[in-house]
């Protein structure tokens, strides 16, 4: 018998490293979901001096009230009125998303998540002694989760529903429409909504549509500053909701798994938001752009179809090679010097697919699109 418990035998690691683990120096990478831009300056320059003026402490579990102040305050186009009480930071999306996990789900209970997914949240769901059940975000739909396949997976032991837009592989977003029967159908089914909404600030040409303020008690928004402001290695996020009992019950969990933020950084990012507030459409501006350039790209090879997305720092083309699985494409591809990712790592509907960060600038991604048009032609020739 196992000397380790249960649930860490019951989890794998993450299939997105694997081709990483193969990769040389010298490849063009397409495979970091990380932005590839410092922080703001003022940032870095107020982490530094809020190390030296002494917040070198514990603070408080939910965090620094001038920072979640600010926080709220930024949701308001969504939803007037909310205070720091709202708010607890977090030591990342990927803690905060730990937290509602455990804040939320019984042993015995299921949470309807996407699929293809972002890969931590399956794993999140069998640490709580929870199921995952995966509904579908099909490239026919655009990436959207169709009503009828979510009806039928819905049962008595469902408690919550994950909802990711932008998305995490596939770029999908969702309009105001859309957005509305996805949250009728939670209401219906009286389920929590966790939305990861990490891309909030990358979206392209159009606003952000957020399931903060649409009078669903039952929510809770994951948010990070890793992606809008370039601070993946900070670790710092944050979980929001209009629900204060359910606030409460994240607090009280935060506190077991972090005890609180890192509290000079939370300085920094106070000053981050206040002086450097247009940082995240200067990112979002240029990975349009960058988006723009790959989708051309990848429509113009053979075997291929793109989606162009409008957010997020993914696309999540279909590639055809007859013959070759998503993996071996992959493979294939980082023989010739590119690195990307197998659609498989992100679920059994990401197959057919490969997900392309582009996360590297607009000559490398121009470089890195002729090697994988002669890595597919060559491909397509031998078929
Ligand atoms: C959809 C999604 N949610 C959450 C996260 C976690 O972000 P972090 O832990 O860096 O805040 C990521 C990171 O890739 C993501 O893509």
């Amino acid at each position: 018998m196992s000397q380790f418990s249960d649930r860490a035998m019951a989890i794998q690691p993450t299939g997105v490293r694997k081709m990483f683990d193969l990769a040389g120096d010298d490849v063009i990478s397409f495979g970091l979901g990380e932005p590839d831009f410092q922080p703001p300056q003022v940032a870095i320059d107020a982490f530094y001096q809020a190390m030296n003026d002494g917040h070198n402490k514990y603070t408080t579990t939910a965090g620094l009230p001038a920072l979640r102040r600010k926080i709220a305050e930024s949701w308001s186009p969504y939803l007037e009125g909310m205070t720091e009480d709202n708010v607890c930071m977090t030591m990342s999306g990927t803690n905060a998303l730990l937290n509602l996990f455990m804040t939320l789900i019984n042993p015995g209970k299921n949470i309807l998540l996407p699929e293809p997914y972002f890969p931590l949240y399956g794993p999140d769901a069998t640490l709580v002694g929870g199921e995952a059940k995966y509904y579908p975000c099909l490239f026919e739909h655009e990436f959207i989760p169709q009503i009828s396949d979510l009806e039928s997976m819905v049962d008595q032991n469902t408690v919550a529903i994950l909802y990711n837009f932008p998305s995490n592989p596939t770029g999908g977003t969702l309009d105001i429409q859309q957005r509305d029967a996805l949250l009728e159908f939670a209401q219906k089914h009286d389920l929590w909504i966790i939305s990861d909404e990490v891309y909030d600030r990358i979206v392209f040409d159009e606003e952000h549509v957020s399931f903060m303020g649409t009078g669903h008690d039952k929510t809770l928004i994951v948010n990070s500053f890793s992606k809008t402001f370039a601070m993946t290695g900070w670790r710092i996020g944050y979980i929001i909701s209009s629900n204060l009992e359910a606030m409460k019950q994240v607090v009280k969990i935060q506190y077991y798994i972090s005890a609180c933020s890192n509290d000079a950084m939370q300085y920094a990012v106070l000053e981050a938001m206040e002086k450097a507030n247009d940082f995240p459409s200067m990112v979002a501006k240029e990975f349009e752009q960058r988006c723009h350039l790959i989708v051309n790209r990848l429509n113009a090879m053979p075997g291929v179809q793109c989606h162009r997305p409008k957010g997020a720092i993914y696309v999540f083309p279909k590639v055809d090679v007859p013959g070759m699985n998503s993996e071996e494409v992959a493979l294939e591809l980082l023989k010739d010097g590119v690195l990307c990712s197998p659609g498989s790592a992100f679920g059994p509907s990401g197959e057919g697919h490969l997900r392309f960060a582009y996360t590297i600038s607009l000559e490398d991604i121009a470089r890195g699109m002729d090697k994988v048009e002669g890595t597919l032609k060559r491909l397509q020739s031998n078929a």
